[in-house]
C-alpha cells in the first residue's frame, strides 16, 4: 500500500540555531507516525547531518536532500552526490523541483539522470512536476505534465516507479497563496495515476504516492489530503512554522 507523506522543504531558509529549534519543536510535538505515513525534512545541505542524526530515534520520520547531482563522483564543484547523502544517513531527495527547473536551467533528462541514479543507489527520490500559470490556462496541463513524467520516469522499471514518490506541484500556486482546489488537486492527481496505470498497469499505478505542493497549510490540508488520489503534500513557507507543520502532519489520512 501506497504512504501518506507529508514532506517538508525549508528551501534556502534558517542558521542552524533556527533549524534546530524548528525540528526539534516538531519533533518534541508528539506526532504519531504510523506504518502507512511518512514524514520527511527536506532541510539545507549544510544541515542535513545534524538533522539525519536527530531524525534517527523517530519511527518513520526521515531526512531528505533538496538536491543531488547526477554523476556518481568527480570533478562537479559545488556539488552533492548521492553516495554522500547515504554516508550520513540521508535516503531520500527532491529532484527537479520547479526553482529548480527555473533558476537552474534543470531539464526533464537531466532530471531522469538524476531519479535513476538515485534508484540505482537506493535513495528514493522525490520527483517534482507541475505546469506555470500560462499552460493553465491555455488547459495544456495535463499534457504538459504527461511529458514531463514520459521524458523523466517513463524509462523506469515497473520496480523502480514503485520507488519513486511524485510531488504534483503547480508553479502557479508555490508561494503564491493561491492553492489549487482539492478538486484540481484530485484531477491531475487521477490523470497521474491513469498515465501510471497505462505505462505500468494499475497495480503499479496504486503503489506510487502522489503528493500535492504548493500553498499547503494546516488551514487546506485536510481537504486536499482528503481526495482519493492525493497521498499527502510537499509543503514550503507552512513548514517553516512548527504549529502549522505539525497540524498538516495531522492531516495526513
Ligand atoms: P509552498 O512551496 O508551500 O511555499 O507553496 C511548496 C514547494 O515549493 O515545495
Amino acid at each position: 500500500m501506497r504512504k501518506q507523506i507529508a514532506a517538508a522543504n525549508w528551501k534556502m531558509n534558517l542558521t542552524v540555531t533556527e533549524a534546530e529549534t524548528l525540528l526539534y519543536s516538531i519533533l518534541d510535538a508528539g506526532i504519531e507516525v504510523s506504518e502507512n505515513q511518512k514524514v520527511v525534512f527536506a532541510v539545507p545541505s549544510p544541515y542535513l547531518a545534524m538533522a539525519a542524526k536527530k531524525v534517527a530515534d523517530y519511527n518513520n520520520i526521515s531526512v531528505a536532500a533538496q538536491n543531488v547531482y547526477s554523476k556518481k563522483s568527480g570533478a562537479f564543484t559545488g556539488e552533492t552526490s548521492v553516495s554522500m547523502l547515504k554516508s550520513i544517513g540521508v535516503v531520500h531527495a527532491i529532484i527537479g523541483h520547479s526553482e529548480r527547473r527555473e533558476y537552474f536551467n534543470e531539464g526533464n533528462q537531466f532530471i531522469a539522470e538524476k531519479v535513476k541514479l538515485c534508484l540505482q543507489e537506493s535513495v528514493v527520490p522525490i520527483f517534482c512536476c507541475g505546469e506555470a500559470l500560462p499552460v493553465r490556462e491555455a488547459g495544456e496541463q495535463n499534457g504538459f505534465v504527461q511529458t514531463q513524467l514520459e521524458e523523466s520516469l517513463f524509462d523506469l522499471s515497473a520496480d523502480e516507479i514503485q520507488q519513486v514518490v511524485i510531488a504534483y506541484e503547480p508553479i502557479w500556486a508555490i508561494g503564491t497563496g493561491k492553492t489549487a482546489s482539492s478538486d484540481q488537486a484530485q484531477e491531475m492527481h487521477a490523470h497521474i495515476r491513469s498515465q501510471l496505470a497505462g505505462k505500468y498497469g494499475e497495480a503499479v499505478s496504486e503503489n506510487v504516492s502522489i503528493l500535492y505542493g504548493g500553498s499547503v497549510k494546516a488551514s487546506n490540508a485536510k481537504e486536499i489530503f482528503g481526495k482519493p488520489d492525493v497521498d499527502g503534500g510537499l509543503v514550503g513557507g507552512a513548514s517553516l512554522i512548527a504549529d502549522e507543520f505539525v497540524a498538516i502532519i495531522k492531516a495526513l489520512k
